[in-house]
């Protein structure tokens, strides 16, 4: 009988350690950090869209929850803990067709529209410029507008601005002290259109360029409130909307912008579901999401000709995953459920543009309430954290940090004959403390995968680190089960010598803060 089970246990020793996998080289290199991950990579997107504004961070008045005027103040307190830098409004397609003349002064008094783009529902304006910027200061984040190139005109963008930075008298800042908002807000981030290849006005390249200079150049500079000019930038994989941009206006943007979505299926006539699909979709998700690292790689090479010193920014300011909505609500309203298979697609875009920071130095997930890939779901008063907002939560960290490359070879995440990368990482170093973080992704749904580090200049002691993971990679937040997917503590990390060893579960999102104490 003993030697029956000393040959059992042999045997599975055996069959371990064959199927062991030798832990993954990684090299972090902290000997001469110079490039800062810009806080404003980790932007939002609000639009005036399905239940985002209204219904989502804009309520009646007698909705049973905190507010400030009409603004729901627990959804506030959670975005101000993920440290949001910038948000991006009044769309998308929706701002150029908005009038910004129509959301300022008495509420009772507006223009009611119809937003075209989005339900043919009625928009009744009362969420308008002031609301907006209020909805800023409370977050504590910078407004970043988009205004009407589509369907407006140069005077009209060029008021709105003066509207809202000029100190000096004129008509435009009487009437602004008139609606209760004396000093100038002095807003930075301004998009010259959106989309001017599609919605905002399905223009060529050429047209746009000359349209962008145009309305680039009245919308003036006042004092002390100069303006960060972002051009309206390529779908995908336009190369060639970049390339006519920089050579014809390169000169006069702060930023371009460049949009992308990630696609289940890639098929937008059946782009899948958000909660309902099996692991060769989950693999065609990730392979989709993956492409981002080409795009910013290409947009950014054609950058380079005309910009070598890197001076004009690419703007990322629409992405994420974009799916079926969920069934039973309004198709135009882009309401959709947010899994686990989200977290490692944030996770994942958010390391890719970390690691891009020389040029990505802005960029907005589409959209934070209610809508795609939200952060914030609302049903009546009750609200839910998605596993998305967790990621952003885990990566604050980041922010404004000074970027450490990290090298590596992947494993391939296989199934069938096709594979990706499995894992994907990004590391800084706090500017404050010294502290070094680095967030792992590893998409893979089977297998663990292990790494021993070296890290290059970098003195640390101690490890802690957080995960975000769950059983199934559909796995969501409910409103029955809020804190389903959730951030736990990480124990899958050690120090073993000057190396750092990790193991990282299948499909997590883990990130570890090394730290050294002196005595
Ligand atoms: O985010 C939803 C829509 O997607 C935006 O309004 C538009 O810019 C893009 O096509």
């Amino acid at each position: 009988m003993r030697k029956k089970l000393f040959f059992i246990a042999v045997t599975v020793l055996t069959v371990q350690a064959c199927f062991a996998q030798t832990p993954v080289s990684l090299i972090i290199d902290g000997s001469n950090p110079k490039t800062i991950i810009s806080r404003h990579i980790y932007g939002h997107f609000s639009e005036h869209l399905g239940r985002c504004i209204y219904d989502g961070y804009w309520v009646t008045d007698s909705m049973n929850v905190p507010k400030k005027d009409r603004i729901r103040l627990d959804i506030v307190e959670a975005l101000k803990k993920i440290k949001v830098p910038n948000l991006r409004w009044p769309g998308g397609c929706f701002a150029d067709e908005y009038h910004w003349r129509d959301g300022i002064g008495p509420r009772n008094q507006r223009p009611h529209m119809v937003n075209t783009n989005w339900g043919g529902v009625s928009e009744d304006n009362s969420f308008g410029t002031h609301e907006f910027l209020e909805l800023c200061e409370l977050i504590g984040c910078e407004p970043y507008i988009a205004g009407n190139v589509g369907s407006g005109t140069v005077e009209e963008m060029a008021k709105w601005v003066e509207y809202l930075n000029s100190d000096a008298q004129s008509t435009m800042t009487e009437i602004r002290k008139q609606n209760g908002r004396d000093k100038p807000w002095r807003v930075k981030f301004w998009g010259v259109g959106n989309e001017s290849w599609g919605c905002g006005g399905n223009m060529t390249a050429d047209f746009y360029a000359d349209q962008y200079k145009r309305y680039a150049t009245y919308a003036r500079n006042y004092h002390d409130a100069p303006l960060y000019r972002i051009a309206s930038g390529a779908n995908s994989s336009d190369y060639n909307w970049t390339d006519v941009l920089m050579k014809n206006a390169g000169t006069r943007m702060w930023g371009l912008t460049l949009h992308h979505y990630t696609l289940p299926t890639g098929n937008w006539g059946r782009k899948g579901s958000a909660t309902s699909f099996d692991e060769k979709e989950y693999f065609n998700t990730m392979r989709n999401c993956l492409i981002m690292e080409e795009l910013v790689t290409r947009h950014s090479t054609i950058m380079d000709k005309y910009d070598p010193a890197k001076r004009v920014a690419l703007v990322v300011d629409e992405w994420g995953v974009w799916t079926e909505v969920e069934p039973g609500t309004n198709p135009g309203f882009l309401y959709q459920q947010n899994s686990l298979r989200d977290a490692l697609v944030a996770g994942t875009t958010l390391n890719i543009f970390n690691n891009h920071c020389e040029r990505v130095r802005m960029a907005n997930l589409a959209q934070t309430i209610n809508v795609l890939q939200a952060l914030v779901l609302t049903r009546g008063n009750q609200m839910l954290l998605t596993p998305t907002y967790h990621v952003f939560d885990l990566y604050k960290v980041h922010q404004d940090a000074k970027w450490l490359p990290v090298n590596f070879n992947s494993p391939d995440y296989v199934i069938e004959d096709r594979k990706i990368p499995a894992v994907n990482i990004s590391a800084s170093q706090d500017t404050a403390t010294g502290a070094v973080h680095i967030s792992f992704v590893n998409l893979d749904p089977n297998k663990k995968i292990s790494f021993r580090s070296n890290l290059i200049g970098i003195k640390w002691q101690t490890v802690t680190g957080q995960i975000l993971t769950s059983k199934k990679l559909t796995d969501v937040n409910s409103f029955e089960n809020p804190n389903n997917v959730r951030i736990t503590p990480f124990t899958g990390a050690r120090k073993e010598g000057n190396e750092l060893i990790v193991d990282l579960p299948p499909q997590s999102v883990v990130v570890l803060e090394l730290k050294y104490v002196p005595n």
